[in-house]
């Protein structure tokens, strides 16, 4: 969607948004995958509320992105415009044990950056991909830990008020990969309440979860993580590997030979070749096992 062409681009121009046209969603995203629209880099929390007003009064869709290691992008001219936060030099800092954190900074930097100053707790997630705000919105887990927990609270734009609020960790539901947020808030930061744990200490259970991730992930390839959820109490990546399909593609959509609840684009898939692979091994699993799977990955069609 074009909208730098249009009248509302001065006005948002004016409260600080910065307007990329045609900007190809392929860069944007771990899988490689997706088509082009606007993208909107809002460079003023303060001035958020006014211009999510000025999109709802001219009926511009838009979808938050993150740090688009978990999201299949449809293909060709996108009918929705890309909002982001500026990811350069995010804030983080520390206080005792808070660490009060911005959703645009990297996951990983994050727990890095903790750890530098001896808090820690949360060591697992040092491979997970993405931004502390996708972290926050999906409840981002690995090796038995989630950022739920952690959360003292959240400062986000609220859809749902129109406005820039804080809430309280206590008063956010985390689920496995799920929480209580709106589909339309947007993570602005958050603060974590960690525990006090040596720097050493902390670099090697990081060091044995690099080393576990390595040993059967496909680090090198372009994915979006795990493309299922597992069902209670079973392990999706087991089910699909046991059906045979490790190398089972749609075009260059390619269950990964390495963990096959990664889906990888092994050249140039589109979003119609992934989402063909996703149905595929969908209908599989349910002839073979009479369980539907429920995508992790969020999907933005076009
Ligand atoms: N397995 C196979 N074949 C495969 C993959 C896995 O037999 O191709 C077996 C493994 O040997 C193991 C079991 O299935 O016995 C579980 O596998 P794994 O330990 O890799 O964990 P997972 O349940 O597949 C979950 C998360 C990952 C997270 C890891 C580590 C989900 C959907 N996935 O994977 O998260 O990194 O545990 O904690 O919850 C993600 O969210 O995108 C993600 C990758």
């Amino acid at each position: 969607m074009r909208i730098s062409d249009r009248p509302i681009a001065a006005k948002l121009a004016e409260l600080g948004a910065e307007l990329s046209p045609g900007v190809s969603m392929t860069k944007k995203t771990s899988l490689g995958i997706g088509g082009t629209t606007d993208l909107l880099v809002l460079r003023k929390f303060e001035t958020i509320p006014e211009i999510m007003r000025l999109l709802a009064a001219d009926g511009i869709p838009h979808y938050f992105l993150g740090g688009g290691s978990n999201v299949l992008i449809g293909d060709g001219e996108l009918s929705w415009v890309a909002l982001h936060l500026p990811t350069s030099k995010p804030g983080m800092s520390i206080e005792g044990n808070i660490a009060t954190v911005d959703a645009a900074a990297d996951l990983g930097g994050m727990v890095t950056f903790c750890a530098k100053n001896d808090l820690g707790g949360m060591e697992g997630l040092i491979g997970v991909p993405g931004s502390v705000g996708g972290a926050l919105r999906m409840n981002a887990g690995a090796y038995g830990t989630q950022i739920g927990p952690f959360v003292k609270e959240v400062q986000l734009y609220r859809a749902a008020t129109g406005a820039i609020e804080i809430l309280r960790g206590n008063d956010i539901r985390f689920d496995y990969r799920h929480t209580s947020f709106a589909p339309d808030d947007l993570m602005l930061r958050v603060k974590l309440e960690l525990p006090s744990i040596p720097f050493k200490e902390i670099l090697a259970g990081i060091k044995v979860c690099n080393e576990k991730r390595r040993s059967s992930q496909p680090l090198n390839q372009k994915s979006a993580g795990c493309i299922f959820k597992n069902p209670p109490g079973r392990s999706t990546g087991r089910m699909i590997d046991e059906l045979n399909l490790k190398g089972h593609h749609v075009g260059d959509a390619t269950v990964s030979d390495r963990h096959a609840n990664f889906f990888v684009n092994a050249g140039s898939a589109s979003c119609a070749d992934m989402l063909a692979l996703i149905d595929d091994v969908r209908e599989r699993v349910h002839a073979a096992h009479g369980i539907e799977l429920e995508t992790e990955v969020i999907i933005w069609k076009n």
